[in-house]
């Protein structure tokens, strides 16, 4: 059958018509899968096939747009509908893949504005994947659906793994998966992606000890999408009844209006540099984010929602959105530390020994096991001790030792070393000397 095969493509090769096939959702030159697919072939297994068949639509796009219309007044609605789009414009803006979580109370309609988010494309529910999913599902779907956004509902199942959302969110930000083995012998192919990956949960998905890695990546939105659980309900019933329409006008649009595309690219830079100088201290790819999601919401304004002169009211968005994120010094890891360290000095006082202007300990923390000792405001903390909290707290010992002494939060020895040496007791101890007071207080 083989050879049979084989000999009759040969033969016949000239009338055979060539069709590209891809195995990759999202742009190919100017055509883009699923909606304005041309003439390239999607070649995916059935279970791909399966999340493929999310990508249907229901209802007019008229009605969609009607629909969603009335609820654009709200900054954290249109943000994440401007993410949604704005997954389309990542690759030619060279952007890496965000995340934009939505944290917040439940029932303020967090899942109500991602199906909302997801309708622009297909079929809410059956394109929303959860955490529950393995580190392998969430890949192959993040892999599949490049250049569209990826939505993952409720954090809150993966429970308190940290170490496991940590790990998603590097896996899935990285863009590019791992080289394993396949079913078939060989190695699969190292498939890489661009996305605008959209969470919610009730809590933010970095904690104090994430990694600046973690939170850089991450836009996280908090507040309240709706006025209402009443109108967050109606939501779930309108992304149900209207759906995969949005996302094709748009890509359409996209490649008629910018066949190049390099007019967006200048539009995006100026957007940038303009976030730049209205906010102080942000993270730029939190800045480079929101300014795809501006980007992206002036469009959508444009193409479907036929509304004019609107860039002011899309940039205000971004801009409010942007405000609420955190700044460089708030996420800083090393600045975490330091207040984590602060607060658990303070509040473990009396198990430190306090020695007055001669040297002679006038509070001997008896009774206590003892962390150290407290000399003129500063405190000299048992390292073994200042380990065993940090590590409790999954913060790296010598990595934030090594920050805090750059920072010159702990003093250095005369060598240079995160260590300094006391008497004590009538022994030689290596200490951490740990200063208290590098805060500024505004009301002094
Ligand atoms: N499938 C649904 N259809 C209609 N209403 C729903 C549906 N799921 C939730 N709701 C209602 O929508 C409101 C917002 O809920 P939801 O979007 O789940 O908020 P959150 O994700 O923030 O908890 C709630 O009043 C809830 O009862
Ligand atoms: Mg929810």
């Amino acid at each position: 059958m083989v050879t049979y095969l084989d000999s009759l493509f040969a033969e016949n090769k000239d009338i055979f018509s060539i069709k590209r096939t891809v195995t990759q959702l999202g742009w190919h030159g100017n055509k883009f899968l699923p909606c304005v697919p041309g003439d390239i072939i999607l070649d995916v297994d059935r279970n791909g096939q399966k999340w493929i068949d999310a990508y249907e639509e229901s209802g007019k796009l008229e009605e969609w747009i009607e629909n969603i219309r009335p609820y654009r007044y709200n900054n954290i609605f249109r943000g994440m509908m401007g993410a949604s789009f704005g997954a389309t414009l990542l690759k030619d803006l060279s952007h890496r893949t965000v995340f934009f979580h939505l944290w917040g109370d439940s029932r303020v309609g967090k899942t109500a504005l991602m199906k909302a988010a997801l309708s622009v494309w297909g079929n809410p529910e059956a394109l929303m994947v959860s955490f529950n999913a393995t580190k392998v599902g969430l890949e192959r779907r993040a892999s599949l659906f490049n250049d569209l956004p990826l939505g993952i509902d409720e954090k809150q199942v993966a429970g308190d793994n940290q170490t496991f959302i940590d790990n998603i969110v590097y896996m899935l930000g990285t863009g590019s998966g791992k080289l394993r083995g396949s079913k078939t012998g060989g190695t699969q192919a190292i498939s890489n992606w661009r996305s605008f990956i959209l969470t919610t949960g009730e809590e933010p998905i970095s904690t104090m000890t994430s990694q600046t890695g973690i939170i850089t990546r991450v836009l996280e939105i908090t507040g309240k999408p709706f006025y209402s659980t009443e109108e967050a309900a109606k939501m779930h019933e309108i992304s149900e009844s209207y759906y995969g329409t949005a996302g094709k006008k748009f890509v359409e649009e996209l490649i008629h209006r910018y066949p190049k595309r390099n007019e967006l690219k200048e539009k995006y830079k100026d957007i940038v540099s303009k976030l730049k100088n209205d906010t102080e201290n942000k993270i730029s790819t939190h800045i480079t984010s929101i300014a795809v999601i501006i980007l992206a919401d002036m469009l959508e304004s444009e193409i479907l929602f036929n509304e004019k002169d609107c860039e002011q009211r899309s940039y205000e968005m971004g801009l409010d959105l942007l405000n609420n994120l955190t700044t460089i010094t708030e996420s800083d890891i090393i600045e975490k530390a330091y207040d984590y360290i602060h607060s658990w000095v303070i509040s473990n006082k009396n198990q430190f020994e306090i020695t007055d202007v001669r040297g002679i300990s006038t509070h001997a923390a008896y009774g206590y096991e003892r962390y150290g000792i407290i000399d003129k405001g500063k405190y000299y903390i048992l390292p073994h001790i200042l380990q065993g909290i940090l590590e409790k707290q999954k913060m790296s010992y010598r990595k934030i030792l090594k920050g805090l002494a750059d920072r010159d939060y702990i003093d250095k020895d005369n060598q240079g070393r995160n260590l300094v040496t006391k008497r004590w007791d009538g022994q030689t101890q290596r200490f951490i000397a740990f200063k208290t007071d590098m805060r500024e207080c505004p009301f002094e």
